[in-house]
């Protein structure tokens, strides 16, 4: 494959860290390779440009499910509820919710996240055509088919946009939710209080819904009331 003239690969010096940069669309896609070291390593995730107009990029990561919130990792997936991601970004939860749910989904989940992920799969894509090592090749290929199923829309409603909009835009989607879960997503982006944003994520609650969001801060670990 032919490196597209908008992409810029840059290498560190020993090698073990690569970056691809899309200068068109102001994504760069990090990649940290465990091919030159003994521990047991490789991350690859997003910076992207602007996109919440705050100023600021962001972070668009892929953690695999172990990773999660204990209470969002241990609930036992039942097919006939509806879950809501909120700042889905690449993470296992939702191609999770897929799996668990095979042939038995009443539902699809929801997934709320305003980052591209067509972009990002191509990028991926492109990704694994370099010299990145065949552990850094199998973890690209898990993200590129987490970005599929994203966008296979008959697996998962995927509302391409910010919380806040998502609101503003989807009246259909005050009260729809069973579960909401939050993990480094949106509560971790918000300048306003945690408070705040747990508010507006609980619109998507059903009466009886649970919202799941741990929000670390230098001042402790806070979690909504259920
Ligand atoms: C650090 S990643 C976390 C991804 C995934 N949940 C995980 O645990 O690996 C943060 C994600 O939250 C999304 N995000 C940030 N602010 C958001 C908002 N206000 N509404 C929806 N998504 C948001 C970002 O686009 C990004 O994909």
């Amino acid at each position: 494959m032919k490196t597209p003239n908008h992409y810029v690969v840059k290498w560190s010096d020993d090698r073990k860290q690569a970056r691809v940069f899309d200068k068109q669309e102001g994504y760069s896609l990090d990649l940290t390779l465990l091919k030159y070291t003994s521990i047991e390593f490789c991350h690859a995730a997003f910076n992207v440009a602007d996109i919440l107009n705050k100023g600021e990029s962001m972070y668009v990561t892929g953690r695999p499910l172990r990773e999660y919130d204990p209470d969002i990792r241990e609930l036992e997936i039942d097919p006939s509820l509806l879950y809501i991601d909120v700042g889905a970004g690449l993470g296992e939860f939702i191609p999770h919710v897929v799996r668990c749910s095979k042939g038995q989904a009443k539902v699809r989940p929801i997934a709320i996240d305003p980052v591209n992920y067509e972009l990002m799969q191509r990028m991926l894509v492109y990704a694994g055509i370099l010299d990145v090592g065949d552990q850094m090749k199998e973890h690209l290929k898990i993200l590129i088919d987490r970005c599929e199923i994203m966008l296979d829309s008959t697996k998962v409603q995927l509302i391409k946009s910010t919380l806040e909009q998502s609101l503003n835009s989807n009246s259909h989607l005050q009260g729809v939710a069973d579960v909401v879960i939050d993990n480094a997503g949106a509560n971790h982006y918000a300048r306003e209080d945690h408070e705040h944003i747990w508010k507006l994520e609980k619109q998507l609650l059903k009466p009886n819904g649970r919202l799941f969001s741990e929000v670390v801060k230098s001042s402790g670990i806070y979690r909504p009331p259920n």
